[in-house]
């Protein structure tokens, strides 16, 4: 079997590591991919928003399944296309990536469908924006509507910092169409799980959870990032909240996802807030969490390729997950100035030989030829490098990670040290 994975960071090396692992016979293939990857698959020099690049060659080279990994395909498109191409792929249609592409249209999903979330407004112009902020008051949560790769999210603590981010979507169009629309939401309170779930459009199937850490420093300081960070399960979802969750959101965003004629098949991915009233939904995402991925598939027993077949074949309830019972903590090295501008192509060490015991995905990674003709891993992104551990629990996870830490090395390498701590004082499941 040949198996096509769409996308290039972490997320999309332990997505390939955990299906070479369960099935060590299938052919693997990453478009774009990264360097870490080249030991389990074939790297492809495809775009992954390039899907008529792709589907030429799926078909040329019989494909007989694409994965995908990332949003922006899926928020374009790719799957409808794939679909009409008769390729066999999974991941939502255009229609469904809406949950995620358009934050506009999942909050009036949310609304419509008595799933709770943030009360909010929509605008499309800076004057009435700015006006309701004023009348409604801070703190409040500035969103834009498009994809903004985790960048588009203003929480605004006064007025004065709304108005700025209203004017830096609405009237220098700082994401362009991605900000022309803007939502404008309160501000809510608690700490914050991802849950994530395999859907077939009829059945779904949870995931174990998992916390991001989003901001760039040790405790939760610094600028949101894509993730510095994961553990998993995630600290304080209790198994009554799991089930609150399930009765106020899980299962009425799968009806409402039927009720609409939509047949979800992929990922979906809550992204949740542990409120005083309750679990509230901060955002829907269409595929798998970068890092959360990381840190939950190397605890997922099931094999990865029978789960994601059942999908496709809408054969879900045929499948049960098992979890590995310990915990995981994953670690991202990332590079010095990120999430803003930072140097690509200094030099790795250390990844030779590290302990068998940590997973290492490569994220933002190049292979360079040097003067002396040998090859060497280099940095090429913002977040270079994932370490996982597996652990009795998400602390001790996380320090067997640390341990491993100071043999890889490369100039500007910057890391939170605080993963994992105290995640088990605050119960879980
Ligand atoms: N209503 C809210 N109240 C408090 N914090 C919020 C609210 N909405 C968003 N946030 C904060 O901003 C972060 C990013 O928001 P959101 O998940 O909507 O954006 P995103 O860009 O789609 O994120 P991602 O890159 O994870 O998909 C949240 O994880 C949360 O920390
Ligand atoms: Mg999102």
């Amino acid at each position: 079997m040949k198996v096509l994975v769409v996308g290039s960071g972490g997320r999309e090396h332990a997505i390939i590591w955990k299906l070479k692992r369960d099935n060590p016979e299938i052919l693997l293939y990453c478009a774009p991919g990264n360097s870490g990857m080249r030991e389990m698959a074939v790297i492809v020099p495809i775009s992954a928003n390039d899907m008529h690049g792709l589907a030429a060659f799926a078909k040329r080279e019989h494909i007989d399944l694409t994965i995908v990994g990332t949003e922006e395909p899926l928020v374009r498109g790719i799957v409808n296309y794939f679909e009409k191409e008769n390729l066999r792929i999974f991941g939502p249609t255009k229609k469904a990536a809406l949950l995620e592409g358009s934050k506009a249209y999942a909050k009036g999903f949310m609304e419509k469908h008595h799933i709770p979330t943030a009360s909010c407004a929509v605008f499309h112009d800076y004057e009435n924006a700015s006006a309701y902020a004023r009348d409604h008051g801070a703190p409040l949560v500035v969103k834009a509507d498009g994809l903004a790769a985790g960048k588009g999210v203003l929480v605004c603590e006064t007025f004065e910092q709304a108005d700025n981010a209203l004017r830096r979507l609405l009237l220098d169009q700082q994401f362009a169409e991605a900000g022309e629309k803007v939502v404008v939401e309160d501000k809510l309170e608690g700490p914050e799980v991802s849950v994530l779930a395999f859907c077939d459009g009829k059945t779904l199937a949870l995931m174990a959870s998992a916390k991001d850490y989003k901001r760039a420093l040790d405790g939760d300081k610094g600028a949101n990032t894509g993730g510095m960070g994961a553990v998993s399960p995630a600290p304080g979802y209790t198994p009554e909240i799991e089930k609150a969750c399930m009765r106020e959101i899980f299962m009425p965003t799968l009806e409402a996802l039927k009720g609409e004629g939509i047949v979800y098949k992929g990922i979906i991915y809550f992204g949740l807030m542990l409120t005083s009233s309750g679990p509230k939904v901060i955002e829907y995402n269409c595929r798998l969490g970068d890092p959360e991925a990381q840190a939950v598939l190397p605890r997922l027993r099931t094999n990865l390729l029978d789960v994601i077949l059942a999908v496709v074949n809408g054969e879900l309830d045929k499948i049960s997950l098992e979890w590995d019972g310990r915990a995981s903590a994953c670690v991202v090295l990332a590079s010095d100035g990120y999430p803003g501008s930072y140097i690509k192509g200094r030099s790795i060490s250390g990844l030779q030989q590290t302990p068998e015991r940590l997973l290492v995905f490569h994220a933002g990674t190049a292979e360079e030829t040097g003067a002396d003709g040998a090859s060497c891993t280099v940095t090429n992104g913002g977040r270079v490098l994932d370490l996982v551990c597996l652990g009795e629990d998400a602390e001790s996870a996380a320090r067997a990670v640390y341990e491993a830490v100071p043999a890889i090395s490369f100039q500007g390498m910057m890391y939170r040290k605080d993963i994992g701590n105290g995640a088990e004082a605050l119960g879980e499941c």
